[in-house]
């Protein structure tokens, strides 16, 4: 098929853009480059820098006999999106609604749309199903949700099809060491962590330690990007098959606490990493993790790249050399 990968020079779309040209599809990456990288791009797929809020440059880009899109272009720092919601306004709702109506235009049916955890807010059960109340609590997370609630419509008044993945804790590298771009400025936990490793920064701040936890800080569900670049391939299976949509979680339902991934960075690495209890952050829940469930019964999509060690030495492996 031939994919459009919209944001397939960022961290996540990299990744996938690597499994769909493993699994001989046609790929076309869409992206301006804001904060995806020149080196994530692959000389097999074609490669248009444009951005999603310019119609006149995306819609060309749509009009090539396109099968489906994979939109991963978006702004994902929640911090920043509650001081300046105006950005995550116009990139993840602007340029996703010029995305479908690009795709309109250009008759397109297919869309993998890449959501969050952060569309259900403070869980209420655990895990977290695709039935669970959506209830976000930052503008990030209320952006992902109209967007689902926008496919939802355009599926019925324009038959657009959608999958949309909600991704947990993203983390880890390419094992094969191909995907290798570093994010700038990361607000995650790991490639902090990392970074303290390579001495780039002098300790981590580790936020809470009276959580209501086996070791009193926040618990995560941690999915490998290779984990979720093969759900991507699962969805584009799916909507082939059955051309219905739908919304999946994408997690492990295994959780590690911070304490947890900070130790094992410290053991894998050899490297000592500094750290300091600070406040808990606002907005943090003390445990989220995910049902895979349905993603398991509808796509027949498991985790297999995600465990503790394999996420850190993938990591290590892309930061080590930043080591000073
Ligand atoms: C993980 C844990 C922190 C940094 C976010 C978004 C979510 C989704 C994934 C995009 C938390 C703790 C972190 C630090 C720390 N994003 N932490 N010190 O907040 O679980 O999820 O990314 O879709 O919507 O909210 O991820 O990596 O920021 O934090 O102690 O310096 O690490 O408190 O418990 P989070 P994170």
């Amino acid at each position: 098929m031939k994919i459009l990968v919209i944001g397939g020079a960022g961290y996540i779309g990299s990744h996938v853009v690597k499994s769909l040209l493993a699994a001989k599809h046609e790929v076309c990456v869409y992206d301006n480059l804001s904060t995806g990288l020149e080196q994530n791009l692959f000389a097999n797929a074609q490669f248009i820098r444009g951005d999603i809020l310019d119609y006149g440059s995306l819609l060309p880009a749509m009009k090539q006999n396109i099968d489906a899109v994979i939109f991963l272009a978006a702004k994902k720092a929640v911090g920043e999106s509650m001081e300046n919601p105006e950005k995550y306004a116009n990139n993840n709702l602007v340029g996703a609604l010029n995305t479908l109506n690009a795709m309109t235009e250009a008759s397109v049916k297919k869309i993998i749309f890449s959501s969050s955890a952060a569309v259900y807010g403070m869980p209420e059960y655990l895990p977290v199903d695709e039935k669970h109340p959506t209830s976000p609590i930052n503008f990030y997370g209320f952006t992902k949700l109209d967007m689902e609630n926008y496919m939802k419509w355009y599926d019925t008044l324009k038959g657009i099809k959608f999958v949309s993945l909600r991704y947990f804790n993203a983390v880890g590298y390419d094992e094969d060491g191909i995907v290798k771009g570093l994010e700038n400025k990361p607000q995650n936990l790991l490639p902090i962590i990392m970074e303290a490793a390579c001495g780039l920064r002098d300790k981590v701040m580790v936020f809470g330690n009276d959580y209501d936890t086996r070791d009193g800080t926040c618990i995560r569900d941690y999915i490998h990007v290779s984990d979720l670049a093969s759900a991507h391939l699962c969805a584009i299976d799916y909507l082939q098959k059955s051309n219905e949509s739908q919304i999946f979680n994408l997690g492990t339902e295994k959780g590690i606490s911070v304490l947890e991934m900070l130790l094992k960075t410290q053991e894998i690495t050899g490297k000592e990493i500094s750290y300091e209890f600070a406040p808990r952050r606002a907005g943090d829940p003390a445990v989220l993790l995910a049902s895979p469930l349905k993603a398991k019964e509808l796509l027949g999509w498991q985790a297999t790249h995600s465990s503790l060690e394999n996420i850190i030495d993938s990591t290590w492996k892309v930061y080590k050399h930043m080591a000073i």
